[in-house]
C-alpha cells in the first residue's frame, strides 16, 4: 500500500507540474511576447515553444508512464499498447507542427536554419522519435512480429524511449535560454527582468517534471505486472508469447504492488532474460 501511495503522489505531482509548465509557456507568449498566430511573424514562432512543451514534454512524459498507472492493469495489453502508441503519436504530431512553425518563421524573416546546437539536437530527437514510433508500431502493435524480435528489441525500446524523453527536456532548456538571450534587450537577460525570472521558472518546472517521470519509469516495483497476473486474462493464450517477450526486458522478479506480492512470469527466466533495471 505504501508503495502504491508513493506512486500516486509522484504521479499527481508530475501531472500538476506538467500542467503548470504548459500554463507558464502560454502566459509567457501572451503576456510578454506577441501571443499566437500564423502570419510568418513572432506570433507564429510562439507556437514552437507552446507545442513543444505541451506535446514533446508533457504528453510524451505521460505516454511513457502510462503502463504503470495501477488502475490500467485491468485493461488488456493491446488496449494499453494502443494508448501508449496513440499518446506518443500525438506528442510527435504536435512537435512536427511546432517545428513547421519555427521553420516557416525563419523562412519569412530570412533567418538561416539549423545553425544552433539547439536546432541540431532538436532535429535529431524528432528523427529518433519518429524511428521509435515506427519501430514500436511494427514490432509491438502489429501482430506479425515474432516473439524473439519483441524480446530482443524491448531493452533497446525502453532505453531509447527514456533517452529521447531526456534529450527532449535538454532541448527545451536550450531553446528557452536561447530565446531569452535573443529577445531580452532592454533590460537584458543578465539584469533579470520579470520575464526572465518567470521563464527561468518554466525551465525549472520542466526539469522537475522530467526528473519525476524518469524516476517513475525506472522503478522496477512500479512496472505493470505480467499479463498472467492481471485481472483480465482474455486472449491470454494468444497474447502469451508476445507478453512474455515484452516483459523480458525487465525479468521476472516478484514485484510488490500495494503490499501484494505478485509472481511474475517465470517462463521469461527460462528464456534467459534478465532485468534491465
Ligand atoms: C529552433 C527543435 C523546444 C526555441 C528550433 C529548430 C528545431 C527545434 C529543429 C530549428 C528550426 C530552424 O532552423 O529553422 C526543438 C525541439 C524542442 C524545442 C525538438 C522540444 C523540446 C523549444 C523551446 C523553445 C525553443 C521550448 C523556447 C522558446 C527555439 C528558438 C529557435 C528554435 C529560439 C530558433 C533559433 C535556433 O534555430 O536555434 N527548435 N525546439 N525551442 N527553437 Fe526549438
Ligand atoms: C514500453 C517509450 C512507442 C510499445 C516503453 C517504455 C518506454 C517507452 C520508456 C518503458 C515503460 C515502462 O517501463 O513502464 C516509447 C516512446 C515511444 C514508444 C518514447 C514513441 C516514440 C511505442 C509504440 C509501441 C510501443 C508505437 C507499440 C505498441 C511498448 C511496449 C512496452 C513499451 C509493448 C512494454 C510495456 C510493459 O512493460 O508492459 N515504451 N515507446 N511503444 N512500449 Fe513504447
Amino acid at each position: 500500500m505504501e508503495n502504491y501511495r508513493k506512486f500516486l503522489l509522484l504521479l499527481a505531482l508530475s501531472v500538476l507540474i506538467g500542467f503548470v509548465s504548459v500554463l507558464f509557456v502560454l502566459v509567457w507568449v501572451f503576456k510578454w511576447r506577441e501571443g499566437l498566430g500564423w502570419d510568418g511573424g513572432a506570433a507564429e514562432f510562439n507556437w514552437h515553444p507552446v507545442l513543444a512543451v505541451t506535446g514533446f514534454i508533457f504528453i510524451q512524459g505521460i505516454a511513457i508512464v502510462v503502463y504503470r498507472l495501477p488502475w490500467t492493469w485491468r485493461c488488456s495489453k493491446p488496449m494499453m499498447k494502443s494508448i501508449h502508441a496513440g499518446l506518443n503519436a500525438l506528442a510527435f504530431t504536435l512537435m512536427v507542427i511546432s517545428a513547421v512553425a519555427v521553420f516557416d518563421f525563419h523562412n519569412a524573416k530570412n533567418i538561416p536554419d539549423m545553425y544552433s546546437l539547439h536546432s541540431w539536437i532538436g532535429l535529431l530527437v524528432v528523427i529518433l522519435h519518429s524511428i521509435q514510433l515506427l519501430l514500436g508500431v511494427c514490432i509491438y502493435l502489429l501482430p506479425s512480429a515474432p516473439a524473439f524480435i519483441r524480446t530482443a528489441a524491448m531493452p533497446l525500446h525502453v532505453y531509447s524511449g527514456i533517452f529521447i524523453f531526456g534529450a527532449a527536456v535538454a532541448t527545451a532548456l536550450m531553446g528557452i535560454t536561447e530565446k531569452l538571450i535573443f529577445s531580452l534587450k532592454d533590460p537584458p537577460y543578465k539584469n533579470s527582468p520579470p520575464e526572465a525570472v518567470f521563464v527561468n521558472m518554466l525551465g525549472l518546472f520542466i526539469v522537475v517534471y522530467g526528473a519525476l517521470i524518469l524516476w517513475m519509469v525506472t522503478r522496477p516495483q512500479w512496472k505493470r505486472p505480467g499479463e498472467q497476473t492481471s485481472a483480465t486474462r482474455e486472449s491470454a493464450a494468444n497474447e502469451e508469447d508476445s507478453t512474455m517477450a515484452e516483459n523480458g526486458a525487465f525479468g521476472n522478479a516478484n514485484v510488490e504492488h500495494g503490499g501484494d506480492t505478485r509472481k511474475r512470469n517465470l517462463k521469461v527466466d527460462e528464456m534467459g532474460q534478465r532485468s534491465t533495471m
